[in-house]
Order: structure tokens, then C-alpha cells, then sequence
């Protein structure tokens, strides 16, 4: 069997900045991640430090038969307190952005990928409506220094996350489980993006802009289906609404969640799960998109995330394998979907479970932080490649 993709598909895998760069000691996340109460296995130290590794990570990616790497800026780095611009940090971004383009990579830039500065952080995040002015002034800034450069502007990534995880689930910072929290900052963030997407397309180049979101599969298990559509409106639905305004939308999506009568549903029996600890659901991908189309008709898709955090290469093989498998689903019944971007580019810091999942298509030596290329790197480039998947 075999799924050809349409002329012009673009085939990418992805970083962000605190995951890969490593020594981002000035936001939010570094303060988290030493905090004895938080729930982070580990810190992020060095990470990748693809602060300093990225002309050969990036040449890597192409070798490898990508035509495109996404990336994200660390507003620390460039805001280090407020209003203070740093010129040299706008121009190493810079400079990576000229290595994809030297390398034939699309470059798609994202603005906010989790981390906030520490100044935005001790003066009420996410929750304080000025943030929302604050990263669109930060993203007016690095549009103008950058967006000649870009291929695709991701305004901030999978805002749904940042808001659930940090003020209702506590996972992420600053650590609140708040209903009224998490609703201030769904709306902080909502009106953050928009003015970031104005900020960003008033800027040089002409990148179409849109937002990334986190998608699951969602299910209701008998009697859950009242509490499954309140979750997911809050959750998702409002998010791909804003998105009907947009050029693009971002999905990304790993699994499935089964909510039930009383809540969240563990893994099914018998299914079996990631190092994640989700439901090894690959399915999720074309369930997700078909929504998005739903959800945010006419307005082009691009698969921003997906993946699978595995010891075992070859499940991740079948596993992309299956989620591209419905993706051609959705091609054939005339969904627009550009892209498809793998997360991700290499092991990096993921989040509050440290370096223990491994997403990456390249392997990193813990302790050298040596690359090494897994199977499924090539594979999935070959895939790229040919924009064609034979199975
Ligand atoms: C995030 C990534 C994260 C990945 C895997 C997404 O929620 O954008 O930063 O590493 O999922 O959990």
C-alpha cells in the first residue's frame, strides 16, 4: 500500500528552545524545575546544548531528507527584564534561521514554547492580563528582527497546556489548581495570541501565523459525555475557534483520553502505553484533524507535533506508520493539510519528566551529548523525501 502526499507537503520535525538549548537559568521553568515542591524529576541543565550545536543539528536534520525545522525563541534570552532588548540574542536567532535557509530547511519559528520570562512570571503570568501585551510587544520586537527569515509563525505553543497544566493541574508552573485561575489565563492567553498574530503579520515577510494546539482523542466512556464535552470546550473548543481567524492552525496531538462519569479514565486494558504513560493510540492523529477541520473549517491544517516517546525504535516507526496512515485518510477526503512535523527532532527535556521519554528521531549521549541518528530518523527522511509512504 501505498499514501502519496500532495506536491508541496512539507515535512519537518521540531524542537523548543528550553527543551534542547540548555542553561535557560532566567525563566520560569528553571525556577520550577529547582523548586523542591514541584513535581519535575529533574532539571534541564545543559539539555541538547543545542545553544551552541545548532549549525550541525541543523545540517543533521537535512542530511537527513527534511525540508523543514521548527524551532522556538526563549523570550528570556531576548527580554531578559522587561524592556530590555538584547540585540545579540535577536541575532543568534537570526543566524539559525539563516542555517535552515543555507540547508534548504523551511524555517517554522515559534514565539512561546512554555517558557515565560522570570520578570513575567513574578508578576502574575499567564493570569495577569498584561502578559498578553507583553509577549505581543515581545513578539513585535523579534517579527521585526527575524520575520524576513521565516517560513511559519507559530505565535505560542499549545497555549491550552500552559493554562491546564500550570493553574489547574499544577504540573507545570507556576504550579496552581485554580477553576478561576485557569479560566483567567485561558483568556490571557486567547487575547495574547491574537495580538501576537497582528504583531507578528504587521512585521517583515510574509509567513502565514496561526497558533499550535494540544489535541487528544477524545472519548466519553458510558455517562461521560456531559463532563467530556465541558472539559474539551475549555480544553480545545475555544482555542480552534480563535483559530477561525487565523492562516493556519497548529494541531498536535499523541493519544486518546477516555473521560468517564467522574473524570479522566486511565488506560484502557489491553492497551498498551508509552514512556509517557498515554495510551499508545496512533489513531489519535486522524481523529484529531478530522475535528480540527470541524471545528476551524477552511483553514489549512499544519500537524505541528506527533510522536511517540519510546525504548523501542521500531514502535516508533509503526506507530508514525499509522498516525500517516490516517492523515491520508483525511488527504483523500479533501481535509487541507500542509505539513507534518515530527517531535521530535532529537531526546531533550521533557518537562516535568525530565530526560527519562525519549521522542527523539536522534538519540543524545546523556553524558557527551554525543547525536546518534536512530532508524526511524532515516526512515521517516526517506518518507520526506519521496513524499510518498510505502507499507
Ligand atoms: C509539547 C512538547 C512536548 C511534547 C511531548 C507537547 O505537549 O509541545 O513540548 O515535549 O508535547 O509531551
Amino acid at each position: 500500500m501505498t499514501i502519496s502526499f500532495p506536491d508541496g507537503f512539507v515535512w519537518g520535525t521540531a524542537t523548543a528552545a528550553h527543551q534542547v538549548e540548555g542553561g535557560n537559568w532566567n525563566n520560569d521553568w528553571w525556577a520550577w524545575e529547582h523548586d523542591p515542591a514541584s513535581p519535575c524529576a529533574e532539571p534541564s541543565g545543559d539539555a541538547c546544548d543545542h545553544l551552541w550545536r545548532y549549525p550541525s543539528d541543523i545540517a543533521l536534520i537535512a542530511e537527513l531528507g527534511f525540508g523543514s525545522y521548527r524551532f522556538s525563541l526563549e523570550w528570556s534570552r531576548i527580554e531578559p527584564e522587561e524592556g530590555e532588548i538584547s540585540r545579540a540574542a535577536l541575532d543568534h536567532y537570526r543566524r539559525m534561521l539563516a542555517t535552515c535557509h543555507e540547508h534548504g530547511l523551511l524555517p517554522a519559528l515559534t514565539y512561546h514554547h512554555f517558557t515565560s520570562p522570570r520578570w513575567v512570571a513574578a508578576d502574575g503570568g499567564w493570569e495577569n492580563p498584561a502578559t498578553a501585551e507583553r509577549f505581543a510587544r515581545f513578539c513585535e520586537r523579534a517579527a521585526a528582527h527575524l520575520g524576513d527569515l521565516v517560513g511559519l509563525s507559530c505565535t505560542i505553543n499549545e497555549p491550552n497546556m500552559v493554562s491546564f497544566m500550570g493553574y489547574l493541574f499544577a504540573a507545570f508552573p507556576p504550579g496552581r489548581s485554580d477553576a478561576g485561575a485557569y479560566q483567567r489565563a485561558n483568556e490571557v492567553m486567547l487575547r495574547g495570541h491574537r495580538l501576537a498574530y497582528e504583531a507578528v503579520k504587521a512585521g517583515p515577510g510574509d509567513a502565514p501565523a496561526g497558533m499550535t494546539v494540544a489535541l487528544g482523542d477524545f472519548q466519553a466512556a458510558e455517562g461521560g459525555e456531559e463532563l467530556m464535552a465541558t472539559a474539551r470546550r475549555d480544553l480545545e473548543d475555544v482555542f480552534l475557534e480563535e483559530a477561525r481567524g487565523d492562516d493556519f492552525v497548529g494541531a498536535q496531538m499523541y493519544t486518546r483520553f477516555r473521560i468517564g462519569p467522574h473524570g479522566m479514565l486511565g488506560p484502557e486494558e489491553g492497551v498498551k502505553t508509552t514512556l509517557m504513560g498515554y495510551e499508545y493510540w496512533p489513531r489519535a492523529l486522524e481523529a484529531t484533524v478530522r475535528r480540527t477541520a470541524e471545528m476551524a473549517p477552511g483553514v489549512p491544517i499544519h500537524v505541528t507535533e506527533n510522536g511517540i516517546a519510546t525504548n523501542d525504535d521500531a514502535e516508533r516507526v509503526e506507530y508514525v506508520t499509522e498516525a500517516l496512515t490516517g492523515l491520508g485518510r483525511c488527504l483523500d477526503d479533501g481535509i487541507d493539510v500542509r505539513s507534518y512535523y515530527y517531535w521530535s527532532a532529537m531526546d531533550n527535556f521533557e518537562w516535568t519528566f525530565g530526560y527519562g521519554p525519549t521522542f527523539g528521531l536522534i538519540g543524545i549521549d546523556r553524558e557527551t551529548l554525543e547525536r546518534r541518528p536512530r532508524p526511524s530518523a532515516r526512515w521517516l527522511g526517506g518518507v520526506a523525501r519521496a513524499n510518498r509512504l510505502d507499507r
